[in-house]
């Protein structure tokens, strides 16, 4: 495996890969990966729920650069979903997965049915609370227990030795972080940047919902996070810096702003300024589509 020298490029795989497998259960899982072990791999873990585009291609890539036999999880997963969210129309698209993940050279994907993951009388969650009420979780209710209590299964049932995350769901990043280190589950969790359209705008599987107007607007998140960043590392008051970016998101479009934050980078606390790293992050919605970004104060 090479890395490349320009970061933004992900890492190339110089091996022909040996084709991509499908399990679709928890035994099925454990037996692959129980291989993979024998055989003396290191194993990666990559959680998603599907609809699989660049940004997920480069978790896969960034995982084997840190691991030899990358996992891919595809799972919608019901429990993080908000009772008026799009769970019924998330897309869902398998074959294409696969075919994605076969060229991204993944050796095996992981398609449980929702009654494996969540046996019939399933009635254990798990809560990060502080860290998982703030921000995304304030907005949406119950998000992060869905997400929290999904990944738990996923590292429970494969036991990587590195699971990735990107960082465009930063709190979600931070969220499985604490999860893991409290409950002394052994994987570690690795942080992949976000993958970026050459304008600016977060790669993410619901930008398949925006119209051609709402997607030229869609941009200006981005581009608004790295000007409230920029204030703030000048001199700017965090508040001040917010405020501007919520006016700034309006007046460029956005139908509703639901939050713009300056926050520390570790505990997700109002952020106390340097040295402390500071994290900008934003939930907007355009139309029916809530995107999210998030950028860190230079
Ligand atoms: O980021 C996602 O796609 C999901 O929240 C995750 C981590 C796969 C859990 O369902």
């Amino acid at each position: 495996m090479t890395v490349p020298e320009d970061p933004s490029e992900p890492p190339v795989a110089q091996h022909p890969q040996p084709g991509l497998d499908i399990v679709r259960t928890v035994s099925d899982l454990r037996r692959k990966i129980a291989r993979f072990r024998r055989e003396g791999h290191r194993i990666g873990l990559v959680p998603t729920m599907g609809a699989l585009h660049t940004g997920h291609i480069a978790l896969v890539r960034h995982a084997l650069v840190v691991a030899d036999r990358v996992c891919v999880s595809v799972f919608v997963n019901p429990t993080q979903f908000g009772p008026h969210e799009d769970f019924a129309v998330y897309p869902r698209d398998e074959a294409g997965d696969a075919t994605k993940l076969a060229a991204g050279g993944a050796h095996l994907l992981f398609a449980p049915a929702p009654e494996d993951m969540y046996p019939p009388g399933d009635t254990c969650r798990v809560t990060v609370p502080g860290l998982g009420d703030i921000l995304e979780g304030a907005f949406r209710p119950g998000f992060f227990t869905g997400v929290a209590t999904v990944v738990a299964k996923l590292l429970i049932q494969a036991l990587p030795d590195v699971a990735v995350f990107g960082e465009k769901d930063y709190q979600q990043l931070l969220v499985v972080r604490r999860m893991v280190r409290d409950l002394h589950i052994p994987v570690r969790i690795e942080a992949a940047p976000t993958v970026r359209e050459a304008d600016g705008l977060a790669l993410s599987s619901r930008n398949a919902y925006l119209s051609a107007e709402e997607r030229a607007i869609a941009p200006d998140l981005h581009w608004t996070l790295t000007a409230v960043a920029d204030r703030v590392s000048h001199g700017h008051g965090p508040a001040d810096a917010e405020q501007w970016g919520g006016d700034t998101l309006v007046k460029a479009g956005f139908t509703t702003v639901d939050y713009v934050a300056v926050r520390d980078g570790e505990s997700l606390e109002p952020w106390a300024g340097p040295p402390r790293p500071g994290r900008v992050l934003a939930a907007a919605r355009l139309g029916r589509t809530r995107l999210i970004d998030n950028v860190p104060v230079p």
